[in-house]
């Protein structure tokens, strides 16, 4: 065979091979196979030499065009197989960005009796209150004497609440914290205790376990009027800017005057609903009572007076809510017990 049929065979031979490649691979085994090092091509170039020279020159004319025809064939054909590639996987990795991110992870929410502590906290920290926490297992002195309970009162007995042992107990509400934070601060002294307390008392509305927020406030030149304006902007914070307060007299311990906050009623006007009847919420007296309050007896800072209270220079006010009380109050809850159900179709319309 001639060389320049051997070059037209070659030419056959390696442009089928390169339009057959079907992948970067193939298509690399077939510049191997026909442009290599030990091909049939190269090996031709260098033979030129040998060749008669009447052949050489256009023999080796015509073999090097072939080894540029066939790089350009193979670099258009890797371009070509380049792009198929690209374009099959744009075509299988479709991303619809107005998907959601992933599957949505239910999340959870705020129980309604922390709902409310939370909603409480900020009103008083927007006063300048600070928060704290106390024991739960309390000592007696802190929550009978250092509070001024006498000696017989009703609520040590056993039969009301829950002793660890003799003077040993689960607190029965947040105000020995009142006492612990004298104790701890010297005055002035502006402080809330949200927390858990324990009575021995089970019905539709109460438990044996349950909330308090306890309210401090301890300076030169509190008055009973600053408890009122306290109380009318916390008040007014949850149950809307419309409400009132009233002070009714009552008795506590460890304060002297003590009252009870009544709230003007958000549920009637003049104690009757829309269809004439007495409203349920109010009992048709237009006042809710909320908490308990007062100024600070003198005889609570003789309990403290080493910590820096002197009783002739300060006064102060104090006061105690229950949380379960005032979320049922403003969300129409009707059984306190649904508050520890966990029941889902009850928490998850709250928080
Ligand atoms: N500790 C009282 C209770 O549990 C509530 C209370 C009343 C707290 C008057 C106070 C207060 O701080 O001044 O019934």
């Amino acid at each position: 065979m001639s060389a320049m049929d051997q070059l037209k065979q070659i030419r056959f031979e390696a442009q089928a091979a390169i339009e057959a490649a079907a992948s970067s691979a193939q298509l690399e085994q077939a510049r191997v196979e026909h442009l290599g090092r030990k091909a049939e091509l190269p090996n031709l170039l260098r033979g030129v030499a040998s060749l008669p020279p009447a052949e050489r020159g256009s023999v080796g004319k015509a073999a090097n065009q072939l080894r540029k025809e066939l790089e350009a064939a193979l670099e258009t054909r890797q371009s070509d197989l380049e792009r198929a590639e690209l374009d099959a996987r744009l075509a299988t990795d479709v991303v619809d960005v107005t998907l959601p991110a992933s599957p949505v992870v239910p999340v959870g929410r705020l129980h309604l009796v922390t709902a409310t502590r939370r909603e409480v906290e900020d009103i008083f920290l927007g006063l300048g209150f600070r928060v704290a926490e106390g024991p739960e297992v309390e000592h007696a002195y802190y929550n009978f004497d250092g509070l001024n309970f006498n000696s017989s009162h009703p609520a040590r007995l056993w039969t009301d609440t829950f002793y660890v042992s003799e003077d040993v107990l689960l607190r029965t509400h947040t105000s020995p914290m009142q006492v612990r934070a004298m104790e701890l601060h010297a005055p002035p002294l502006y402080l809330i205790i949200p927390g858990r307390v324990y009575r021995r008392d089970s019905d539709a509305t109460h438990t044996p376990q349950f909330h308090q927020v306890e309210g401090l406030a301890v300076d030169e030149d509190i008055t009973l009027g600053d408890l009122n304006g306290t109380l009318t902007t916390f008040a007014r914070a949850v149950f809307g800017d419309e409400r009132k307060i009233r002070l009714r007299p009552h008795f506590f311990p460890f304060t002297e005057p003590s009252v009870e906050v009544d709230v003007s009623c958000f549920n009637c006007r003049d104690g009757f609903v829309r269809d004439g009847s007495r409203c349920p919420l109010c009992k048709g007296t237009t006042w809710i009572e909320i908490l308990g309050a007062g100024m600070v007896d003198p005889n609570v800072f003789e309990y403290v007076r080493e910590f820096g209270y002197d009783p002739d220079r300060y006064t102060g006010f104090a006061f105690g809510m229950g949380l379960e009380r005032i979320a049922m109050l403003k969300h129409g809850v009707t059984d306190l017990r649904l508050f520890y159900d966990n029941d889902l179709r009850f928490l998850e319309q709250f928080g």
